[in-house]
């Protein structure tokens, strides 16, 4: 590679706090996002992992963000100014619509959490070859595909994260390459550091660039 491209990789989960103490999450550990920022890095791709809260190491030659809610995870993204956009993020698709600066007393709470929509990163963002995930509970090649389209990728990794080997905190993963015309390409059970690798090959056979 002449020159370096660079890739921006968004990865974890987002924190959307209602105050000091308290904030809606889920369950993403970031592997699979720090495992495509490292092959990516080895491929020789210049890398700025976006991580949301996670207790993971940084991998090497990877120059890191670290951010809390989805609109911090999205302005990181924008700054990052990069060729690629891999986006493995968890992103929480709602915040709180306010964030108390001190705890609430239970006596301060209502029993209803009012809740307003976050940015779609991916969708919006201008990055001009866009790779995303697909993490469902069943039809998943169906929602890859629909995603492809609504938030214009080259493609979708489809998975289903119910399946055995599949899933959040687990080492491997078992996935399905999307494409926006239908096509999809199974992949077997793999590390999720072996799925990364192909990812960044499949990025670098950049199948539909034009
Ligand atoms: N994504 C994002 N910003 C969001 C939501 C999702 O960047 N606010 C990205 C994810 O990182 C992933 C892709 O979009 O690469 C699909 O995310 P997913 O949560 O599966 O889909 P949603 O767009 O939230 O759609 P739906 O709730 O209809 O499944």
């Amino acid at each position: 590679m002449e020159t370096k491209l660079r890739m921006v990789v968004t990865a974890g989960p987002t924190r959307e706090h209602l105050d000091p103490v308290r904030f809606l999450s889920n369950p993403s550990t970031g592997r699979m996002g720090f495992a495509v920022a490292r092959a990516a890095a080895e491929a020789g791709y210049e890398v700025v992992l976006v991580a949301g809260p996670v207790g993971l190491k940084t991998p090497k030659g990877v120059v890191r963000v670290d951010v809390v809610s989805a609109r911090e995870m999205f302005a990181a993204v924008e700054a990052a100014k990069a060729d690629i956009l891999v986006a493995t993020a968890a992103v929480a698709d709602w915040r709180p619509k306010s964030c108390a600066k001190k705890k609430l007393k239970k006596g301060e709470m209502s029993g209803v959490l009012e809740l307003v929509r976050n940015p779609d990163i991916l969708k919006s963002s201008k990055v001009r070859r866009k790779i995303g995930f697909a993490a469902e509970t069943g039809e998943a090649v169906a929602e890859a595909v629909r995603k492809c389209k609504e938030k214009n990728l080259e493609f979708c990794v489809a998975n289903d994260v119910t399946a055995p080997g599949a899933g959040f905190g687990v080492a491997t993963n078992r996935v399905v390459f999307v494409y926006p015309d239908g096509t999809a390409k199974r992949l077997p059970l793999l590390s999720k550091l072996a799925v990364a690798r192909r990812i960044v090959a499949a990025l670098q056979r950049g199948r539909s660039r034009k």
